[in-house]
């Protein structure tokens, strides 16, 4: 699937960005699909607001029970004072996760292309195990920052590697809160850790190790269709987005079945719901 040098590039950079690789018609459907989710879902079930810039994300059960479930998020902007959403539903929500593409056939077909089976084969994931999808609205004027992390951070295997798949479902460009990342960053150590203790959360600090400054980012700014390969240890942030544009993404984190996947991650699967490889 990969040439030598584009895995060359991925080992040194940390990430590799393959234009092109979804067509439209993909997308489209994918983009179809969340918005028929965020139709169907009421308020009043659960009011997920998602935020990285407080301590880790809302630690409620809404959020833990996503592990095996299709659920939205709200964007941290969405309501005002008196807690009335201030744009419509549909322009409101943050993100759906994180079960997409086990249970949903659209987002299913999606994710298990034979493409990305190989490619997670050519990165190192001789045992791809998808273990989390979200669908990220990136909405216009209130698309919340996400800031330095590490992918590795909230989803930890022995020994700590996994990958990310990010797809750009819309141009993706600075205005709108596109990637941007350390290139080669992924050499650094692993900064901090999201860890579940029953079902309480919180940021345990590992390594005082500073995030990037700003001129040891790249902005990486990409049509849509494009899919970003990344390393769970590449630091990348993305601004908030203050355009009248969305920016669309949806995302893939695997690990290898070879690893242990620990059980100090939040996302855990029941028994009967155990996580699966491409197949
Ligand atoms: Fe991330």
């Amino acid at each position: 699937m990969l040439t030598p040098e584009q895995q060359r590039r991925y080992r040194n950079d940390g990430y590799l960005v393959l234009e092109g690789f979804k067509p439209a018609d993909e997308l489209a459907a994918l983009r179809e699909r969340a918005l028929a989710i965020v139709e169907a879902f009421d308020p009043a079930e659960g009011a997920g607001i998602f935020s990285t810039t407080e301590q880790g994300r809302s630690a409620d059960a809404w959020f833990l029970g996503s592990a095996g479930a299709v659920r939205c998020f709200f964007e941290e902007e969405a309501f005002d004072a008196a807690g009335r959403l201030r744009q419509a539903k549909p322009l409101s929500i943050n993100k759906i996760g994180h079960a997409l593409h086990d249970l949903d056939p659209v987002f299913d077909r999606f994710s298990r292309d034979p493409r990305l089976a190989a490619l997670a084969q050519d990165l190192g994931l001789a045992d791809a195990r998808l273990w989390q999808s979200m669908f990220i609205f990136k909405q216009p004027a209130i698309g919340g920052e996400v800031r330095w992390h590490q992918d590795a951070t909230f989803l930890h295997t022995e020994p700590e590697r996994m990958l990310g798949f990010w797809f750009a479902l819309e141009d993706a460009t600075r205005d709108n809160g596109c990637l941007w990342v350390q290139p080669g960053g992924h050499g650094g150590p692993l900064r901090e850790r999201f860890v579940r203790e029953g079902d309480s959360l919180r940021m345990q600090p590992l390594d005082a190790t500073p995030w990037p400054s700003s001129d040891e980012a790249t902005a990486l700014e990409v049509p849509a269709g494009t899919l970003i390969c990344f390393d769970g240890l590449l630091p990348h942030y993305s601004a908030p987005n203050r355009s009248a544009r969305s920016r669309h993404a949806y995302t893939l984190h695997l690990a290898d079945g070879s690893a242990r996947w620990l059980p100090s991650n939040w996302l855990q699967r029941a028994p009967d719901f155990p996580v699966r490889g491409f197949r």
